[in-house]
């Protein structure tokens, strides 16, 4: 009987059969060591002399790491194991035996691994980042679909910016010219407007000319997006949203997070409240450890990081000023030179994960940033349309599944925590 490595724990004293890669082989003497994995995890099976078929004992010779295999033998309770649990093994078949896998013990350079990325997933702690994303992506819907949220996905091909048109991809629409979407938000604003609580869940695409650890040009952001909320109530959802992912995450995944090596002291303290720091105050925080910072700029990366220092939590900035982010977000109906934005900066130096606010609701106020911003104004008719028929206060955010997973999972580059990533300058494989 094929068993998972994964289910062994319901067929102790079983007899039964692994299929799987061979991991990692050695011999010692009389007895030889086989750990096979099969994606679901690892188990070490042991030949003994005497105990197993003669020529499996022979064929063991033949092995080589990443060839298929299939074993037989019976499982056995084992604490010392990885897993828990070992194979008292019978009997092995080389179902295809691989020839000078790439990939070895030694080290290996970034950009050798980036070119072998279909078979670096294969690897330990590459297996463990992929498993973390995958709870964090369903931790992700759980949330929402727990909340009365309705999935309304943005489509890809759009006819304009939403993010700024430095950074658009374009391609051709049979006739027209189309752009790939950057953020779904424009369209969760209008499916909010007929399903109240929305969040869009997908690819999103920016030709960002940069080589950082923190850039991709395909990444995957989920952003929801509510009717009648406004910025404060934007950072409550945030911070629970957060708060949930990461928690959950340490629960259901604890042997991908201690294959990584990672320190659980910092993600357990991810708990709400998330301190809150106007942005004149974080920018006099950056000021005095950096005095190249000009007052009224975005922040860069290094910015990021003194705020972030300065706290055990993740951090909210909020009240950007209006002149630095996108055309869509609410002015301060107090002080017009800051939007009701808010970003969500990471602790341990990982910086941004979250972008969003209010949106301004006020159809003359809009037209203007369209034309301030350069915008064609044809392509967002349907956009200004939100704000003459029934117009709401409402606000949301876009959170990068990539970064989030980077920071949860203590990897210091975005290329890893996506299985094929796209980058500046590689598209291969
Ligand atoms: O701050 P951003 O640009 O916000 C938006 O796109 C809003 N329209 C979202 C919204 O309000 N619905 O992007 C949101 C998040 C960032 O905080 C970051 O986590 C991620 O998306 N992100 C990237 N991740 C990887 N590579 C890139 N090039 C990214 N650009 C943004
Ligand atoms: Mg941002």
């Amino acid at each position: 009987m094929k068993i998972w490595i994964e289910d062994l724990k319901n067929h102790v004293g079983q007899s039964i059969e692994l299929k799987g890669w061979a991991y990692h082989h050695r011999s010692s003497g009389k007895v030889k060591f086989l750990v096979v994995r099969d994606g679901t995890g690892y188990c070490q099976c042991v030949f003994a002399k005497g105990h197993c078929e003669e020529d499996s004992f022979t064929n063991f010779e033949q092995l080589t790491q990443e060839s298929t295999v299939t074993v037989t033998g019976t499982i056995k309770a084992e604490p010392r194991s990885p897993g828990g649990f070992e194979m008292t093994a019978q009997s092995f078949k080389i179902i295809q035996r691989a020839e000078n896998y790439p990939i070895t013990p030694k080290e290996h350079g970034p950009d050798f691994l980036m070119n072998n990325r279909h078979l670096w997933i294969r690897s330990k702690l590459q297996h463990a980042v992929l498993r973390v994303r995958a709870e964090v992506i369903s931790a992700i819907r759980d949330f929402f679909n727990g909340r009365g949220f309705t999935l309304a996905d943005s489509p890809i091909f759009t006819p304009s910016a939403c993010e700024g048109t430095s950074t658009l991809f374009q391609t051709k629409y049979f006739d027209e010219m189309a752009y790939l979407s950057q953020s779904g938000q424009l369209y969760a604003e209008a499916t909010c407007a007929a399903l109240g609580k929305v969040y869009c869940f997908g690819p999103t695409f920016r030709a960002e000319k940069s080589k950082t650890r923190r850039h991709l040009i395909e990444f995957w952001m989920v952003e929801p997006e509510v009717a009648f909320n406004d910025l404060y109530d934007n950072m409550e959802l945030a911070e629970q949203f957060v708060e949930y992912i990461v928690q959950r995450t340490i629960k259901n995944r604890p042997e991908e997070l201690k294959a990584l090596e990672r320190n659980l002291e910092p993600l357990l303290k991810v708990k709400g409240p998330f301190p809150r720091v106007h942005y004149d105050e974080a920018a006099a925080m950056i000021k005095k450890e950096n005095p190249e910072f000009v007052i009224g700029d975005d922040f860069g990366a290094p910015d990021e990081a003194i705020v972030c220092a300065k706290f055990d939590k993740p951090v909210f900035v909020h009240h950007f000023p209006t002149a630095v982010k996108a055309f869509y977000m609410k002015q301060d109906e107090k002080s017009p030179e800051h939007s009701m934005s808010c970003d969500l900066l990471a602790p341990e130096g990982y910086g941004e994960i979250i972008g969003g606010g209010q949106r301004e609701d006020n159809l003359e106020l809009l037209l203007k940033k369209i034309e301030e911003h350069k915008l064609n104004r044809a392509d967002f008719e349907w956009f200004l349309d939100l704000r003459r028929f029934g117009s709401f206060p409402h606000a949301g955010f876009g959170l990068g599944v990539e970064r989030t997973v980077a920071w949860i999972c203590g990897v210091q580059h975005v290329r890893e925590t996506i299985p094929f990533p796209r980058l500046y300058g590689r598209n291969y494989p």
